[in-house]
């Protein structure tokens, strides 16, 4: 097939930041995930719900040897989160923490155990991390304060271990309150104090996010308003940020997880962090006075949603403000004194009808006259299309282009709905608002949890080569859910699995790590003769051709470039599957890279796209 671009038929600025991710507390994706908290309901202010597989009075805690553990809140450590835990244990009895899955160390790293304690007792306290029935790193401390007092130890790990369990003992019998324990590995990304698992966000530094959409989904709108998501809670000393329950205990389409919890340890500081620590732009998501319309029929009356908006002004004023206005000063007593340059804000996750269309107008009218510089993103819904979605366009094409900088899209669908779809944007009216693809995924049905193939990769990066085509309309993209732990999973599939000690990559991520490593500065004209059953896109960056390719047919194509030569990345599934199983294809923890990219050179001005492949080239 005879393939042309032509670098100097400029079509359409392409946004540097389009291709972003999208993180949201599900699957265990914040606390026992990115976050690098490694102990479990740190606070004790979690209580077991229905199911309590320790049969204890705190979540995720029980007693070890002879041990009464008890859960208390007269006289708590703060007002804000009460809870603590009363141990009295005759000698070398005490607690145990069940950490997730247990502690993963490291041999020779450093790990620091903090906790504030209080009681009479004088005797020894012990902090040590076990591997069957062995200590591999322990510290020790001095009786208890009269009053709460924290103390901190760093403890060195003398093996690496897989599951080890931590546990507070009194060696000398006694009785002490504990509120606050807290295991941090020193390593954390960037060496950041409360900071993030290392490998997980080395995964989204490599990932080279332009945006980090956040903090949710359907956390913001919680199922109900009660557990929606308050971003003031997550900020200032840890101690003091308000914990919730996860709403997606309920298991969404996987694990049911009654223990499933937000400390908010990771919080919009840290959010806001990460995306300067990823060179990203951040898009902070607000609740916008109304619940899950799944789950509820909650919505905050229109004459009282002036504290949601005025949350949105000082979310704007905690990333923006100087260190001297109110919440910018808070920004800088987090440690950061110059502004994070927010730019993008939504309003609301996925919300339809009125209900929706009146919250967001009462908003907007606020932010575009206080802060016209903000970008403001609006809902579209659950899904890309249907009754819900057209009149959420049609409501948006009435009000004139920059009454939403965006629309919010979703689409969590089958592989054919993207495949038929790489030309959805082609025809978009361009003179309406533009679009963020805000979630979307290819959802593998018949199958539970739905995998993560090399079907599914190709069908999203065939979209995504008509994301970028339309780039003028198609202004932001992310895939959708960002982290899954694995066996702690509600939904499926995801772009990152992890257990305490291991990363697995999907396709998927591949997939996105080639689109936002190789945005170019402009689409090209592309002329390709005979080039059915591609998805292409062409563009040009500092005056290399970047050409984006899908094969998703079963035999090779031979593309003549008119080039000398270049570089190729291409996408496929390695080892022992043949024809159409080939799109089966997945990574597992055993088997990290069945589906990973490989570069080569090629010269000749000649490639020959792989049978199921995506592919990009780059040459002069
Ligand atoms: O990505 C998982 C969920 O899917 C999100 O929370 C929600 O916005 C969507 O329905």
């Amino acid at each position: 097939m005879i393939l042309k671009v032509d670098k100097n038929k400029r079509l359409k600025d392409v946004n540097p930041h389009m291709f972003g991710i999208f993180f949201e507390d599900i699957n265990y994706a914040a606390d026992g995930g990115l976050y690098g908290e490694m102990l479990e309901n740190r606070s004790f202010d979690f209580f077991p719900t229905k199911i309590n597989p320790y049969n204890s009075p705190v979540a995720a805690w029980r007693p070890v040897g002879r041990c009464e553990l008890s859960a208390h809140s007269e006289s708590p450590m703060n007002d804000v989160n009460p809870g603590y835990a009363r141990i009295r244990a005759e000698a070398g009895g005490g607690i145990s923490n069940r950490a997730y899955e247990g502690c993963y160390l490291v041999e020779g790293e450093e790990y620091v155990f903090s906790f504030y304690s209080r009681g009479k007792y004088e005797g020894k306290i012990t902090f040590l991390l076990v591997k069957d029935g062995e200590t591999v790193a322990s510290a020790s401390f001095d009786g208890a304060p009269r009053e709460w007092e924290k103390r901190s130890a760093t403890l060195k790990a003398d093996r690496t271990v897989v599951g080890a369990e931590p546990r507070l003992v009194l060696e000398d019998g006694g009785e002490i309150d504990v509120d606050m324990c807290s295991l941090f590995p020193k390593n954390t990304f960037m060496g950041r104090e409360n900071g993030l698992r290392a490998d997980l966000a080395q995964a989204l530094k490599e990932l080279k996010p332009g945006f980090m959409r956040f903090p949710g989904g359907c956390i913001v709108e919680g199922n109900g308003l009660a557990n929606r998501y308050r971003w003031k809670d997550t900020i200032g000393p840890i101690e003091t940020r308000r914990g919730n329950w996860n709403r997606w205990q309920d298991g969404g389409v996987g694990v049911y997880a009654p223990e499933y919890y937000q400390s908010f340890g990771l919080g919009f500081y840290e959010y806001f962090l990460l995306c300067e620590d990823l060179g990203c732009e951040p898009l902070p998501v607000l609740n916008c006075g109304m619940g899950c319309q799944y789950q509820c029929d909650e919505v905050v009356p229109l004459g009282e949603l002036d504290e949601y908006i005025q949350d949105a002004l000082d979310l704007i004023e905690f990333a923006n403000g100087p260190a001297s206005s109110p919440w910018g000063a808070k920004r800088a007593e987090c440690g950061h004194a110059e502004p994070f340059g927010l730019k993008y804000l939504a309003i609301g996750n996925e919300q339809w009808e009125e209900g929706y269309f009146e919250r967001y107008e009462a908003f907007q009218r606020v932010i575009a006259e206080k802060h016209p510089e903000i970008k403001l993103i609006s809902s579209s819904g659950p899904s890309a299309e249907g009754v819900e979605f057209d009149k959420a366009w049609s409501w948006l094409g009435d009000k004139g282009r920059d009454f939403a900088y965006a629309v919010d899209e979703h689409y969590y669908v089958p592989p054919r709905w993207l495949f038929a779809n790489a030309h959805r944007y082609d025809n978009y009216d361009r003179s309406g608002p533009r679009v963020f693809a805000g979630e979307y995924a290819c959802h593998i049905h018949g199958h539970q949890p739905r995998p993560n193939s090399l079907e599914a990769a190709l069908a999203e990066a065939a979209m995504m080569t008509g994301f970028e085509r339309n780039a003028d309309v198609v202004r932001l993209a992310a895939y959708a859910p960002l982290f899954a732990r694995e066996g702690f999973t509600q939904w499926t599939p995801d772009l990152i699995f992890f257990n305490s000690s291991e990363v697995m990559l999907t396709p998927s991520y591949y997939v996105q790590q080639m689109f936002s490593r190789n945005v170019p500065d402009y689409t090209a004209e592309l002329s390709c003769v005979g080039c059915d059953g591609l998805y292409l896109s062409a563009g040009v960056k500092d005056g290399q051709v970047i050409l984006k390719a899908v094969n998703a047919g079963p035999k090779p194509i031979r593309l003549e470039l008119g080039c000398e030569g270049g570089e190729a990345e291409s996408l496929t599934a390695r080892g022992e599957l043949h024809g159409r199983k080939i799109l089966e294809a997945v990574n597992t923890m055993e088997h990290k890279d069945r589906v990973a990219p490989v570069s080569e050179a090629f010269e000749g001005g000649e490639y020959t796209l792989a049978p199921f492949s995506f592919t990009v080239l780059k040459y002069k």
